[in-house]
């Protein structure tokens, strides 16, 4: 069956392609490296069962109401929440719901793709490498043999302090995704999605096999399942888990209404949310211990201890994936090729993301200037690479620059304000604003058409939509904002 919008030349071609695509979208750099960096910074567990709440009672809700707001809209998602909002008799102001996260959608582009360009190198090194170990038949020892510990270490310093490095890396990643946006939904997004997803189950499904195998997959399970009750409660590590559950359903970003758009009306849109939810989150459980065991076993069984028994740090953010794995493979049989493996395997997921995040905009603004795709994706992707390359430089000589040194975005240079900005005020404001429009101002016979549930679920979803989401999503943003409101 053709695609929804096939007047516009719009459309997934199949039910699989949107799922596959909306997939896509969901798993990446969140999943992979922002995932476990954030249950790492805090405390593991707590923070791994606050997220799967949030997944549960929040995300996935307000999944189904943006798919469902895009299909009935049939266009960007500035559009698609205007023709909603008209039909119900509201105001087309609700559309800023979509404005702000499209404007989110926009800002994560732009160092997402920084990040995609630090995976680029690290193929490159971890290609070198196996090349040196196929010729020298080292294959199966550990990987970077030619260099000590603190050189692997250093290998993300030393990226940092080469910003031509780092500034070309990231051209190259966007200017692949922007070669892709280009062709077209269809030609591009979708080919992209439905070639690079499968590949990427089978790379992670094989990565984590080796990790239980040759890693300390005990320990993993425990950091990951085990919580301390105390941190359950803690305002920032809420705020936290409902920045992460948002962000890695692509939710509070125009996205999934921008894709919903796309998605033809004989799909039922509540079963496709929760197969994109549970491939998002398995994904980012799984990744949990696909990473964890291999760093782990490079331990030493006190430090170890110590980050289960929750009195020690697992070394988080950043360095996770670019210092501590590297290490670890470093000392792991078949470390170069696994290296390799791993990637490349982050790397797909980062550009089925990174489409989706430029789509966004590239919708939008192809209506709204009536001009064509090709030119209006070559100006909106050159745009977020200068905001990007610039934010870049936090690592280097803008690494004091730190402009607004309060409240969440204390101590952070641009990179880290932009990445707060998004996951911690833009994202929640803009599902804050879909689930009181689906919930309550929208046109009840016209949600119920598009939301394919009945019964119970139906009660259910919208007792969610209407009380719950709004609720939880307020009381988080303003205790995580205000840690001061509690005491
Ligand atoms: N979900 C993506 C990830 O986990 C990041 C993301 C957030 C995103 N909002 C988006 C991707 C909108 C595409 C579109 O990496």
């Amino acid at each position: 069956m053709a695609g929804a919008a096939a007047s516009t030349g719009e459309g997934w071609s199949s039910r699989t392609a949107f799922v596959l695509a909306a997939v896509g979208s969901a798993v990446g750099l969140g999943n992979l490296v922002r995932f476990p960096a954030e249950a790492g910074a805090n405390g593991g567990g707590a923070f791994v069962i606050f997220y799967i709440f949030c997944v549960c009672l929040i995300g996935l809700p307000i999944l189904l109401s943006e798919t469902l707001v895009g299909r009935h809209g049939q266009s960007s998602a500035i559009g698609s929440f205007k023709k909603v909002a008209k039909e119900s008799g509201a105001s087309g102001w609700w559309s800023i719901a979509a404005g702000v996260g499209m404007v989110g959608a926009f800002l994560i582009l732009t160092y997402y793709s920084v990040l995609a360009g630090w995976i680029v190198h690290f193929i490159g090194i971890f290609i070198g490498d196996t090349i040196n170990a196929i010729g020298a038949n080292t294959l199966t020892n550990g990987a970077l043999a030619d260099r000590s510990v603190e050189d692997v270490q250093a290998l993300l310093p030393a990226l940092h302090a080469n910003s031509t490095q780092m500034l070309l890396m990231h051209a190259i990643f966007m200017a692949i995704t922007v070669y892709a946006v280009a062709r077209g939904v269809t030609g591009g997004i979708e080919k992209v999605a439905v070639w690079l997803m499968p590949i990427f189950f089978l790379l992670i499904i094989v990565i984590t096999i080796y990790g239980a195998f040759n890693g300390a997959f005990g320990a993993a399970l425990a950091f990951l399942f085990e919580f301390h009750p105390s941190r359950l409660l803690d305002p920032s590590v809420q705020l936290s888990a409902l920045g992460q559950a948002l962000f890695s359903l692509s939710l509070g970003s125009a996205l999934m209404i921008t894709y919903g758009a796309y998605a033809a009306r004989d799909i039922n849109l509540a079963k496709t949310s929760v197969q994109i939810a549970t491939a998002d989150t398995s994904v980012a459980i799984i990744a949990g211990l696909a990473i964890f065991p291999i760093i782990f076993a490079t331990l030493a069984p006190l430090s170890l201890q110590a980050i289960l028994d929750g009195t020690e740090q697992v070394q988080g953010g950043l360095g996770l994936l670019f210092v501590s794995l590297p290490v670890a493979f470093q000392a792991m049989p078949g470390g170069s090729i696994i290296g390799l493996l791993f990637f490349i395997m982050v790397f797909f997921a980062a550009l089925t993301s990174s489409v989706a995040l430029l789509e966004a905009s590239v919708s939008w603004a192809t209506r709204r200037f009536n001009q064509p795709r090709w030119l209006v994706t070559i100006i909106l992707g050159g745009t977020a690479f200068l905001i990007g390359g610039w934010a870049s430089f936090s690592f280097n000589s803008q690494a004091d620059f730190k402009p607004l040194d309060f409240i969440i975005f204390a101590d952070q240079p641009v990179f880290g304000i932009i990445d707060e900005l998004t996951a911690k005020i833009l994202l929640p404001v803009s599902a804050l604003l879909v689930a009181i429009f689906v919930g309550w101002v929208a046109d009840r016979r016209l949600i119920d058409s598009e939301n394919g549930l009945s019964g119970g679920m139906h009660r259910t979803w919208l007792f969610l939509v209407r009380w719950i989401c709004p609720a939880v999503i307020a009381i988080i943003l303003l205790t995580g904002l205000f840690p001061g409101l509690l005491e």
